[in-house]
């Protein structure tokens, strides 16, 4: 409406009320994220009732500063953009209702975005540079995706998780260790107090695919070790259980990608997802992909974990390629990477 393409932005497929205006797919107005993790913490996880209830308490008050933070108004808006899958179905249903009745108001198009694929093209906010085709890894607290980006919106899957995701190791192996709800932040923290090579953890492959990855194994071994130095009256250090776990996670994640890079001849790699926040795996992807002559791509920390600026890029590629949704766009819980 002002030669620009404006989309305002809304995700609310876990934990986090995110709302954002974006400027021609590149450019963020405005990124407005009101997190509920102070809410799950007590529980030790995300509890999906108290995230759907926050949504919607927060998600008008978080549009109207979104608009309010970009100088903009609804007028000047050219489309509406929302996550409609995969998430938790009733968070996912309260920004689905909010972008259908905004855009109905306002005479927009509406517009249904894939999370993962919002996870990936968070890394086209800070680096103008980045065009398909590259490889991408995708690790968040769901989805471990290595994927070949091969144009804006379409998408080769090389590998994915075949039992846990990333994130979700993370998660389950911080609460083992007693270090609480989100655990991938303060398994980081704590990682960066101890030893990497203390324990040798496993690193799980699976048979018969280079690409996947299996995150459940790691996670037993490391119950098993705690409980076996608990009856054996050992106390081991916490800082070196999180340093080794971390070491075996980022391990296998530089492995396969750099794997692929080469059998796959492609020189570009990008992390995407809440995971790729992460300290040692930023360093070790980046000694990784160096040593095999691939340039890397990594968001900010708050572009990593759930945000609406991703949301608002990924629709702007689907709304240059034509996609709009109709009044019937539904929540889809697991939706899955390049499926409409
Ligand atoms: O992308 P995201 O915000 O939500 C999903 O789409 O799942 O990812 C959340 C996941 C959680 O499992 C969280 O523990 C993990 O990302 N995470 C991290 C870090 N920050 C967030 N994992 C390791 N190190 C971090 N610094
Ligand atoms: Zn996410």
């Amino acid at each position: 409406m002002n030669g620009h393409t404006d989309i305002l932005a809304i995700e609310t497929s876990c934990d986090e009320t995110a709302v954002a205006v974006v400027r021609d797919g590149r450019e963020v107005l405005s990124n407005i994220i009101y997190t509920q993790i102070k809410l799950h913490t007590v529980y030790g996880g995300v509890v999906p009732e108290i995230a759907s209830r926050k949504h919607i308490e927060k998600i008008n008050y978080v549009v109207q500063k979104a608009l309010d933070e970009a100088g903009s108004s609804l007028d000047e808006i050219d489309a509406v953009a929302v996550t409609y899958g995969p998430g938790l179905v009733g968070a996912l249903l309260v920004g689905v209702a909010e972008a259908k009745a905004i855009a109905w108001a306002a005479q927009k198009p509406l517009i249904g975005v894939n999370h993962i694929e919002g996870h990936i093209c968070a890394n086209y906010i800070e680096h103008p540079s980045l065009k398909p085709p590259y490889l991408g890894l995708v690790v968040s607290g769901g989805h471990t995706h290595l994927i070949i980006v091969k144009d804006y919106a379409e998408f080769e899957i090389l590998g994915r998780t075949v039992d846990d995701a990333a994130g979700e190791a993370f998660d389950k192996v911080a609460r083992a260790i007693g270090l609480g709800y989100p655990g991938g932040p303060k398994i980081d923290a704590a990682a960066k107090e101890g030893d990497p090579g203390a324990i040798a953890f496993p690193k799980a492959k699976v048979n018969g695919s280079a690409y996947d990855f299996s995150f459940s194994g790691l996670k037993s071994a490391v119950l098993n070790y705690l409980n076996h130095a608990r009856m054996v009256g050992e106390k081991p250090r916490m800082e070196d259980v999180a340093a080794s776990f971390q070491k075996a996670v980022v391990d296998v994640l530089c492995e396969h990608t750099v794997l692929a890079a080469k059998e796959r001849q492609i020189s570009e790699i990008a992390l995407a997802g809440g995971v790729s926040a992460n300290s040692a795996l930023r360093e070790g992807m980046r000694r990784a992909a160096g040593e095999a002559g691939c340039r890397l791509f990594v968001p900010s920390p708050v572009y990593c974990t759930d945000n609406a600026a991703m949301i608002g890029v990924a629709a702007y590629y689907e709304y240059q390629k034509g996609v709009r949704s109709g009044w019937d766009l539904n929540a889809v819980p697991g939706l899955r990477l390049g499926e409409r």
